[in-house]
């Protein structure tokens, strides 16, 4: 079921979003090379803007568990043979594929490797760890913060540039991944809020690349 919220929902384009915090520097700095595998310097900052969102829509998740989580969900793709992200991690059957699952052990890693020098507890690592562990291949979300990771994970690929990078890895062109983002990956979303962003998102980027003619 669906997960509402009473709070205002912002779908205006996520290139409006204005991040003026500057408390995870920090740990964004700690983790530039792992930003440059597989666009994860696209993706992330993106998705992080959007977790951002889902979490003023929602004031009753933990927003830093979010935030820290959404940053470091894909960094594990950093250390796995690259040569198969797209033959495996994009294949067929690929939400299974045995890469998934190392990027997800690997990106727990990462976090527990950087986020002690930066001050984070032990419990609150855990609480991080929990929600990257499985992200792409556990069929359940665990919390609301699990949950609002996992929508902003599929959120940045409504937008123009989770479109182009998106449609290039699964080898389709922007009309027929977008049509696929309708068919596969909306009726994925868990909260209200995330839909909506979703459905604002796929509406104006279909319309930007003419996809009903080209
Ligand atoms: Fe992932
Ligand atoms: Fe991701």
């Amino acid at each position: 079921m669906t997960l509402q919220t009473e709070h205002p929902i912002d779908t205006s384009p996520i290139a409006l979003a204005s991040d003026s915090s500057n408390d995870l520097d920090p740990l964004w700095r700690s983790v530039e090379r792992e930003m440059r595998a597989r666009g994860n310097d696209i993706h992330i900052p993106i998705s992080f803007a959007f977790a951002e969102r889902l979490c003023d829509a929602h004031p009753e998740a933990d927003r830093l568990v979010v935030r820290v989580a959404i940053l470091l969900h894909d960094t594990g793709w950093a250390r796995v043979d690259e040569s198969k992200i797209i033959s495996e991690g994009f294949g067929t059957n690929w939400r299974q594929a045995q890469i998934r699952f190392e990027h997800e052990v690997k990106g727990c890693e990462i976090a527990r490797e950087v986020l002690p020098g930066l001050g984070y507890t032990e419990e609150f690592i855990s609480r991080v760890t929990d929600i990257i562990d499985g992200h792409d291949t556990r069929a359940q979300s665990h919390s609301i913060e699990d949950s609002l990771v996992r929508d902003a994970d599929r959120l940045w690929r409504f937008t123009p540039a989770g479109i182009a990078l998106a449609s290039g890895w699964f080898a389709q062109t922007p009309a027929v991944y977008c049509r696929r983002l309708r068919a596969e990956i909306v009726p994925e979303l868990i909260t209200a809020a995330a839909f909506q962003m979703a459905t604002a998102d796929l509406e104006r980027s279909e319309a930007l690349l003419k996809t009903a003619l080209l």
